[in-house]
């Protein structure tokens, strides 16, 4: 079972919003950005702009006929700036001209003069002087305070991870055209189709019913289209809506990287307590989370990080501080992991550091500590059928970690300039939306008179496969072959109200409720074939291999079965809605069952690095992963295996970098550098943990999207403990991404003399 988009894709066919038919007259958006980082604006000349070649018009604040107000959780974002700037980047004017060329030359021709304020770009900062998205949030529970006398072992340090682009194949953009209601068309590239048609519909004063939003599919996300398509959903309406023609905007690879907000950089304090035997007793972390200019997916990134500010560790007495700090950089946001990674991050830091100073080997401080079946969480959900230890054990048995170390220890004592390193890290990701509201899809079949079959979801299919989850879901339902099952686009007029596809839920929930909603028909069917097989007891009837049996005798085709129906006028669609059940999380005490079920695995990641020149390899990641029951080998695969390649990217090689002024320096693929085949590891080994069934998952199965990029984290540990293998006496910092440049730095800071 392939995702049955991979050949168009190879051969070029698959259609992405740039490459739509589009009607004649369609015009051409450029975003005019503001230059600097935190100014007012003082004055704008758009009189050059305006009679420049084939310019349709420019389009400002003041021409939005609704709200000019696009911000989700909090709202403190506009669409386009009126009096301030408060991000390079940040839209100011819509120039729209009939080619992208005439609009290119048109924007460069407005004159601006700013008065320039003071530039903010680290959190640290910003939270000493009071600038913050919220006021700070404490999830905790026990008594830290009173426990660090008990403890045998205290230690604090800092812990740093950077942003990362998301660099989805497909740049942000929209096409957006007026309808004859009165209403507006937008063809989105976004995660969410229900936040654009909202947020358009608030620009614009429309009510939603007024605003279709259609996505066939999308060139990746990764998080990076959960929120911030809807800014270029917005723009190609607004300026549909004004000019009243077809109008599309896409992002220029670089004007995206300048513009669009990132994975969330963290600076975090930590304090951990642990008994001589390496238990921890008490954890204390304080995350100081850059947010960016605005709110964004903020608050929510960074409840994430409080839940996984344990990672998959039993810690009795915890207290997480949770601070979103205002900076004037892009937005941040969504981005595969959702804040969970940087929480991890920290905790596995601080075992690190504690395991260093205990003399204690970090591996067996972090299987001590892992959490048993039956343990609770530090707010208040407790683990279920937990496969945490069984993973790691069987991570430590079947890759035979003792011999990895074994052959490490030898390697390193070979070579004087190449050092080896290996570290094993356990992830332990809760599955549902962190806001309990959001759990909820929609969806919508219909069997057509032939046989064949059609479907609507909230989802977004974005190279993750979800659609094919769903038409082998609706394809078992009915016991037809999965060629008769088609996904339609996904469409706020056939999905109401949905949540992003995001979370990694985004299978599992519309999945259910196709589910749902082909049981609803087959209901029908069934009830249809005992009437014309006339018996009364339907649970004769099987549905098998497109074929209607009778006590085990094949009656009719499902061909056959669908004409009956059809003419004896059966109601041959049905729309349902999955809410997931039994989860609820209270915010005033920060307690609850946020999560249906955890996702579960550990992984073991070896590393060779050159100490002359701070380039490294990694050998081979080697995965035990807990998939519930997978139903699609293949897609789960390819999930595991480019998450885990994401991950190795941002701990290691991807690496942001804003100057003192708020300007972003690597805003391009020669001074941003991504994972490629070269740097993929030499070896990605998984092994499927046979597992019960996951009844909170699509067909037993568990979600995958995101949880293998916290494996990449165990790559900066293994790094460091290549690094100490070289030279064991220097104290290394616990700042990610660990690049080549920093390695180097680290090792050679104080004239280490290397004698070869
Ligand atoms: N895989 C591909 N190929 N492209 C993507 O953009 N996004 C990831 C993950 N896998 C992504 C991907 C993210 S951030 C999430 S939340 C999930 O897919 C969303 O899809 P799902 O809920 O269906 O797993
Ligand atoms: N994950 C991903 N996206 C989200 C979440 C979450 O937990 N909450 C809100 N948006
Ligand atoms: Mo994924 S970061 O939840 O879109």
């Amino acid at each position: 079972m392939k995702n049955y988009d991979s050949e168009k894709h190879v051969k070029g066919e698959s259609q992405f919003v740039d490459d739509l038919l589009t009607p004649m007259g369609l015009l051409h958006i450029i975003v005019f950005a503001s230059s600097v980082a935190h100014g007012k604006i003082l004055k704008v000349d758009y009189s050059e702009a305006l009679k420049s070649n084939g310019v349709a018009g420019i389009i400002t604040a003041k021409d939005i006929p609704g709200e000019n107000q696009i911000g989700g959780i909090i709202q403190d974002e506009s669409l386009l700036a009126e009096e301030y700037v408060h991000f390079i980047g940040q839209p100011i004017a819509l120039v729209v001209a009939d080619t992208i060329l005439h609009a290119k030359d048109a924007c460069a021709k407005i004159k601006i003069e700013f008065e320039k304020l003071p530039v903010i770009t680290d959190p640290r900062e910003a939270f000493k002087k009071g600038e913050l998205i919220m006021p700070p949030r404490v999830f905790a529970c026990g008594d830290v305070e009173n426990t660090w006398k008990q403890c045998d072992y205290v230690i604090e340090g800092i812990a740093e991870s950077g942003g990362q682009e998301h660099l989805y194949l497909e740049t942000q953009g929209a096409f957006a055209y007026p309808l004859e209601t009165g209403g507006i068309k937008i063809i989105s590239s976004t995660q969410g189709p229900t936040q654009v048609q909202r947020a358009s519909a608030k620009v614009l004063g429309l009510p939603m019913n007024k605003v279709e939003v259609d996505v066939t599919r999308i060139g990746g996300g990764f998080g990076g289209k959960e929120d911030q398509a809807t800014t270029w959903g917005c723009v190609a309406a607004l300026a549909a809506w004004k000019l009243n023609k077809p109008v599309k905007v896409i992002l220029s690879r670089q004007d995206d990287m300048r513009m669009t907000g990132k994975r969330h950089p963290y600076s975090s304090d930590f304090k951990i307590g642990l008994s001589k035997e390496g238990k921890i007793l008490a954890y204390q972390v304080t995350f100081y989370q850059n947010a960016g200019a605005s709110a964004d997916l903020s608050p929510a990134v960074l409840d994430r990080t409080m839940f996984h500010a344990v990672n998959s560790y039993y810690v009795p007495n915890v207290k997480a501080t949770a601070i979103s700090c205002k900076t004037n950089l892009p937005p941040n946001t969504a981005f595969r992991g959702f804040g969970g990674p940087q929480g991890m991050f920290v905790m596995e830091a601080a075992l690190y550091k504690a395991a260093e100073a205990m003399g204690m080997e970090y591996r067996k401080l972090q299987e001590l500590n892992l959490m048993k079946e039956g343990d609770e969480f530090y707010y208040g959900q407790t683990i279920e059928n937990s496969t945490i230890q069984k993973c790691w054990q069987e991570t430590i048995s079947k890759y035979d970690v003792d011999s990895i170390q074994k052959r490490v220890n030898e390697f390193n004592k070979k070579n004087k300039l190449f050092k080896k390193g290996f570290s094993l890290m356990p992830v332990c990701f809760g599955i549902s939306f962190t806001n309990t509201f959001m759990n909820q899809a929609s969806a919508l079949v219909h069997v057509y008179s032939d046989g064949s079959i059609s479907v609507s979801t909230g989802a977004i299919e974005m190279g993750q496969g979800v659609n094919m989850k769903i038409r082998q879901t609706v394809a078992s339902v009915f016991s037809v072959n999965i060629d008769r099952v088609k996904m339609e686009s996904t469409n706020t007029t056939r999905a109401a109200n949905t949540s992003p596809t995001a979370a990694s839920a985004g299978a599992d929930m519309n999945g259910k409720a196709a589910e749902i909603a082909s049981h609803n028909i087959l209901e029908r069917l069934i009830k249809v074939a005992a009437e014309k097989l006339n018996v009364k007891e339907t649970s004769l009837i099987e549905f098998r291999d497109e074929t209607i049996y009778l006590s085990g005798k094949a009656e009719l085709t499902w061909f056959q079965l669908v004409q009956v129906a059809f003419l004896s006028r059966t109601n041959l669609s049905s729309q349902a809605q999955y809410a997931v059940p039994g989860i609820h999380f209270d915010r005033t005490i920060n307690k609850g069952k946020p999560f249906a079920y955890y996702a579960i695995g550990s992984a073991v990641i070896e590393v060779t690095l050159d100490c002359l020149r701070g380039i490294f390899e990694f050998d081979s990641v080697k995965v035990v992963h807990d998939y519930g029951k997978s139903f699609s080998f293949v897609v789960d695969r390819g999930q595991t295996e480019g998450a885990i390649v994401q991950g190795l990217g941002w701990m290691t090689i991807e690496e942001i970098i804003y100057n003192k002024e708020g300007k972003l320096l690597t805003d391009a693929l020669s001074t941003y550098k991504v994972p490629d085949i070269h740097f993929t590891p030499k070896e990605i080994e998984i092994e499927f943990l046979e597992t019960i069934e996951n009844v909170a998952g699509i067909k037993g199965s568990k979600a995958i999207g995101e949880p293998p990029l916290m494996y990449g984290i165990g790559a900066f540990f293994a790094i460091l403990n290549a690094m100490k293998a070289f030279n064991p006496d220097k104290e290394y910092k616990l700042s990610a991404p660990i690049t080549p440049e920093r390695v180097l730095c680290e090792l050679y800071s104080e004239n280490v003399l290397v004698s070869v």
